[in-house]
């Protein structure tokens, strides 16, 4: 099987290339380098000891994006990765989102239906907005989200379902990932958040490290048995394992499939303060924190309901938080090492 990736040198297209690799997928590789780099293709190497095809391309580039489906014409599948994905770079240039992941979403598009190819989408728990009843299930009313990042969510599922409805060839699955953190166990691979972190997770390792002199808890007075929010915080590699099993559910899927929603979360939710507790308990590393005001957009609470991919697929996440986190120190430590 030969599957196409897109952003496949981010963080989680690295992590799923390394499992598809892994299972004797052939992968082909594309990224435009705007939000990773170019070394990844160095650490799934030392993983897999194998390489995936690359090639540098902007799928917003219509012509260079037509070019690459003439030169591979053996694609079993796409999963597709590249998007901008900053809820608050979103909110302080919303076009530069629109553009890049909606533009790119459609250019891919116009191909996989003229070729029939089947898509998995890169979707987030964030088109739920807040939602009213927890935990949250993929047939949940959307409501609006808190950023441009999340429209561009919310309209490219749309716009999915719409080609599958029209193209009778044309299949998708659209995953909505809750919180993806930690990184590849031999800590090779991971999260590589360019400047000031806007993710918890990294945000913490880094001020654990040294990086960060304090990490500031948004919110301390809401609705919830600490007053912190709460997520549903999965494994990287659980999230990545969930692509392998969508992949071949989707290309060997008999029963007449169009386009399908799935949750990929834990199902618990976990609050800030008790990550923070669970990574200094299993680090034995202080992290330094205060409480700040609530950021704006933020959620109360978010976790998933995990029923329809575990019956349907068997998937199911395997690694505990306190996983995620020691892999999320590991790799923090070994930037530190090669930096
Ligand atoms: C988690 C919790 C913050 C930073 C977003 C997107 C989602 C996905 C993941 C792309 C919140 C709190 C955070 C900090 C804090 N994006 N926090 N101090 O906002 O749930 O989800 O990122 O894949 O689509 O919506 O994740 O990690 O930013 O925040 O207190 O320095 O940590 O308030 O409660 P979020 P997050």
């Amino acid at each position: 099987m030969k599957i196409l990736v897109t952003g496949g040198l981010g963080y989680i297209g690295s992590h799923v290339t390394v499992l598809l690799l892994e299972s004797g997928v052939e992968v082909i590789s594309i990224d435009n380098l705007d939000n990773s780099r170019i070394e990844v293709l160095e650490g799934i190497r030392a993983i897999t000891g194998k390489k995936p095809v690359f090639e540098l391309l902007d799928l917003k580039d219509k012509d260079k994006t037509i070019d690459l489906f003439k030169k591979y014409t053996d694609i079993d599948g796409v999963i597709h990765f590249a998007a901008h994905k900053a809820v608050g770079e979103s909110l302080e240039s919303p076009l530069k989102y629109y553009e890049n992941n909606i533009g790119g979403l459609i250019n891919l598009l116009e191909l996989l239906c003229e070729l029939s190819i089947p898509l998995i989408f890169s979707s987030s728990c964030t088109v739920y907005g807040q939602a009213s009843k927890l935990p949250i299930e993929e047939n949940t009313p959307l409501k609006p989200p808190s950023s441009p990042y999340g429209y561009t969510k919310q309209i490219g599922e749309q716009i999915i379902e719409d080609c599958c409805e029209a193209h009778l060839g044309f299949k998708a699955i659209l995953l909505r990932y809750f919180n993806p953190i930690g990184a590849h166990p031999s800590a090779k691979i991971g999260e590589y958040p360019k400047g000031i972190p806007q993710n918890l997770v990294p945000f913490l390792t880094q001020t654990a490290i040294g990086k960060r002199p304090i990490l500031k808890v948004f919110g301390s007075n809401y609705n919830t048995p600490d007053g912190t929010c709460i997520r549903d915080y999965i494994h990287v590699m659980d999230l990545a394992q969930a692509h392998i099993d969508s992949i071949y559910y989707l290309i060997s899927c008999d029963k007449k499939l169009t386009c399908e929603i799935f949750n990929v979360g834990t199902g618990h939710g976990v609050s800030v303060l008790e990550v923070i507790n669970a990574f200094e308990k299993i680090t034995s590393k202080s992290v330094s924190y205060r409480f700040s005001d609530p950021r704006k957009g933020d959620s109360v609470a978010a976790f998933a309901d995990v029923n329809k991919i575990n019956n349907q697929m068997g998937w199911k996440a395997k690694f505990s938080l306190e996983d995620a986190l020691q892999s999320a120190w590991n790799w923090e430590k070994e930037i530190d090492r090669k930096s």
